[in-house]
């Protein structure tokens, strides 16, 4: 079959490398793609959320299945408009429907979704301009430190913790008042969760589902978690916190309940589903959803899975999930982020990228790259990441760091403490 990857990132070159081992897959082609993912397949010059666009090479070249990499065009319903399109709706789209992007295109959404369902998640409200007294009045309730989430998508940005509460009132009034355009026109105020967070996912076809392997990311740009939050700087697969029992509390008190109550609810979901949890006290919550994979997870999640992830996408789109298998490795897999310093604040690109061909045993995923003149160059905050297998974390962390030295561009920045608190 021929199929189309969307999306540019990381995650997507580690989700077009799985998917171009599928011995079901004839030819794959990602849009737009980055300097990387050519060595999977071809890169198409068509941007994400430029529908019109991805249907007309969809129906030129006969493509049979479209995988959606992030958020973005899924929250702009991309689903939805091929299901409500003639030409295309016998073409399955691997995300969920827009009713169901949802999920983490609105944080108040998502909150009441897990009250309706009881799934166990931070205490919290939800005001709007009209409100604003009430929220300064609510937080007076919490204790410190205060988690104020724009309820749109912010680029990761939309969420602030702020220690006292003066800074919160005051930064709840500039959210309210247009902090982060209409995403921050109303936001959710919760209670604030201690804990290590875990990321774990799940493939489904709206009424089954498969678990897929778990993995931690490294947020911070600083080593000991500190400094801004980035996009992640690297993850580590399997998470030793993540027992089997933790597991099952995972499956029986969050998965379950949410693929029941997106069924329950009449939303049409066929994808796959991040939970960002938290394990407070033994105890897992729900800290957010999103309705894609997580990057950088997806540079060590994929590593992990033996099956074939495309025979697992047509059992999403034909609704027969539990008729297929989910074989995973046993062993350890994690990535190191390689970034541009300076990132996540202002940067340069445009660095020429040299070494990659040296990497030995280890799998580099390109993220934020470009081809430049014939020559790869960098092209984003998060530019390389280097996956590695190992029989345990240890071995895979040395092997990702040893390999990291040999990729060489200008400003290079990575953390070395990647899987070193679990
Ligand atoms: P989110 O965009 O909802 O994932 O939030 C970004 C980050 O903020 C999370 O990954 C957590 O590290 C942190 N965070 C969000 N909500 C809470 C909470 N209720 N308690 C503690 N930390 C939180
Ligand atoms: N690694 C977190 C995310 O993809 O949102």
């Amino acid at each position: 079959m021929k199929l189309l990857l969307l999306g540019s990132g990381g995650r997507e070159h580690a989700l077009a490398w799985k998917i171009a081992q599928s011995k079901k897959v004839s030819q794959l082609f990602i849009a737009p793609g980055n300097a990387g993912t050519t060595d999977a397949g071809t890169n198409v010059n068509i941007k994400v959320n430029d529908f019109e666009a991805i249907k007309e090479f969809v129906l030129r070249e006969g493509i049979d299945m479209v995988v959606v990499g992030p958020e973005d065009p899924l929250v702009n319903g991309i689903y939805d408009f091929f299901r409500d399109d003639a030409s295309l709706k016998s073409i399955p789209l691997i995300g969920p429907s827009r009713q169901g992007a949802v999920l983490e295109g609105s944080k108040e959404f998502a909150k009441g979704f897990m009250q309706r369902h009881n799934i166990p998640t931070a205490r919290y409200q939800s005001f709007n301009g009209t409100t604003l007294d009430e929220g300064l009045k609510f937080l007076e309730t919490l204790q410190p430190p205060y988690v104020l989430k724009a309820d749109g998508l912010c680029a990761g940005k939309g969420v602030l913790i702020l220690p006292t509460l003066e800074e919160a009132k005051k930064e709840l009034r500039e959210m309210l008042g247009g902090m982060f355009g209409t995403a921050s026109s109303k936001v959710v105020i919760e209670e604030f969760l201690s804990g290590i967070e875990c990321s774990v996912f799940v493939l489904t076809d709206g009424t089954h589902y498969k678990i897929l392997p778990e993995a931690k990311d490294y947020k911070r740009i600083g080593e000991g978690d500190t400094g801004l939050n980035t996009g992640g700087m690297g993850s580590v697969s399997p998470v030793p916190f993540a027992t089997k029992e933790w597991m099952q509390k995972v499956e029986d008190r969050i998965i379950r309940p949410t693929v029941e109550g997106l069924a329950q609810e009449g939303i049409d979901y066929k994808g796959f589903i991040f939970f960002g949890l938290i394990n407070v006290a033994g105890e897992p919550m729900v800290i957010e959803y999103n309705v894609r994979m997580g990057d950088p997870e997806t540079e060590s999640v994929m590593l992990r899975i033996k099956s074939d992830l495309v025979d697992l996408f047509e059992g999403v789109a034909e609704g027969n999930l539990d008729t297929k298998t989910l074989e995973i490795d046993d062993r350890s897999a994690v990535c190191v982020m390689l970034v541009s310093g300076g990132y996540p604040e202002a940067y340069e690109k445009g660095y020429p990228i040299t070494g990659v061909d040296n990497v030995e045993g280890s799998i580099v995923f390109h993220a934020g790259t470009a081809l430049k003149d014939g020559q790869v160059v960098t092209n984003g905050g998060r530019v390389i990441a280097v996956s590695s297998y190992g029989k345990d974390k240890a071995e895979a962390l040395a092997k990702s760091f040893q390999e990291a030295q040999k990729i060489d561009f200008s400003k290079k920045y990575f953390r070395r403490d990647i899987g070193q608190d679990l």
